[in-house]
């Protein structure tokens, strides 16, 4: 019997998981990534943890079928190549050939992490059962993908779905794909908690502000704008509002060019849950034509960090053809 491997690298974590050929998940762990450490570092950090996976289950290399890998930026999952990324200063890594070297030759599939995600989302959470699912999710950088019908939607240079990086009108924080305003900038984990501060170190009044006092200001979290919200606050609950509104800006776009039955929320924002999504649904609805309005669900996803090592083991058993 094969077993997979999913692993979902981030900028802060990378999460693992090992799962048998029936893709149910036996074992997680979560580690630091340590991208500052380079690429090789990383690398190795991937191949020891999955042999302590196995060896915690009684398993070896031998039963294992592949290993996925979901990798946050532009990937081409044929060659298996990491072209570019932001957030680990990746660029042109050829992923699966050094992987698959430090693992003795078992075969290594990488694809972007926001596809492998929506691709665990669409199988076995939020997205089951609707034939044509997009996923997105607000983490540390933004991406959308969409899956129909079981199929993963590439575009050309597989680089369909960069949705963090529309320009949002009047915006102009840089972003770390070089460009000024990009979604990615207003609607991630790291949007929300920015907008806050800024807004304090102008001078407005919030209870953020006697949480964290003084140089403190640079710790505030998205976390911590969801408290300040629950805490009544007027300006947590404005800054949550603008973000929607913003996110509903990008999302008509999308809703409007792929048509999805389901619109599958995720990502560390998206833990701010109905605070962000109740002011993004009022904006969207009348950003949207009745026909799209009265059909498209937009749900929070369900498998939380395991929709990425589903994902990426899900689509590395099918590329074995397994
Ligand atoms: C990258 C995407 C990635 C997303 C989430 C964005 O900044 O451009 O490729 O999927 O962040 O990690």
């Amino acid at each position: 019997m094969s077993h997979f491997i999913g692993v979902d690298i981030g900028g802060t974590n990378i999460v693992f998981g090992l799962l048998d050929d029936e893709l149910n998940l036996l074992r997680k762990s979560k580690k630091p990534t340590g991208a500052a450490n380079g690429v090789d570092y990383v690398l190795n950090l991937i191949a020891s943890t999955i042999d302590e996976l196995l060896a915690e289950q009684g398993l070896s290399r031998a039963d294992l079928g592949a290993v996925g890998m979901g990798n946050p930026g532009f990937v081409d999952p044929e060659r298996g190549v990491a072209l570019s990324s932001a957030n680990l200063k990746w660029e042109n890594v050829p992923v699966a050939e050094k992987l698959g070297g430090l693992l003795g030759g078992i075969p290594v599939f990488i694809d972007n992490d926001v596809k492998m995600y929506t691709y665990g989302e669409a199988a076995r959470g939020a997205g089951r059962g609707y034939k044509h699912v997009l996923g997105v999710t607000l983490g540390t950088g933004i991406a959308a993908a969409m899956v129909n019908e079981g199929k993963l939607y590439y575009g050309s240079g597989f680089l369909a779905g960069e949705l963090g990086h529309v320009p949002m009108e009047g915006e102009s924080a840089l972003c770390g794909c070089g460009m000024r305003g990009c979604l990615e900038t207003i609607a991630s984990a790291t949007g929300i908690a920015r907008i806050a501060r800024e807004r304090l170190e102008r001078g407005e009044a919030s209870v953020l502000g006697e949480w964290f006092p003084g140089e403190r200001i640079r710790d505030i979290t998205a976390a911590d704008v969801s408290r300040a919200y629950d805490a009544g606050d007027a300006l947590a609950a404005d800054v949550l509002r603008f973000v929607g509104v913003k996110l509903a800006i990008g999302l008509a776009w999308a809703i409007t060019l792929w048509s999805p039955d389901v619109v599958v929320i995720g990502g560390g924002a998206a833990n701010a849950g109905e605070r962000l999504l109740a002011p993004m649904r009022e904006a969207l609805m009348p950003l949207i034509l009745p026909m799209y309005r009265n059909r498209v669900v937009i749900k929070p996803a369900e498998m939380n960090d395991d929709a990425g090592v589903v994902g990426s083991a899900a689509f590395a058993r099918s590329r074995a053809g397994l």
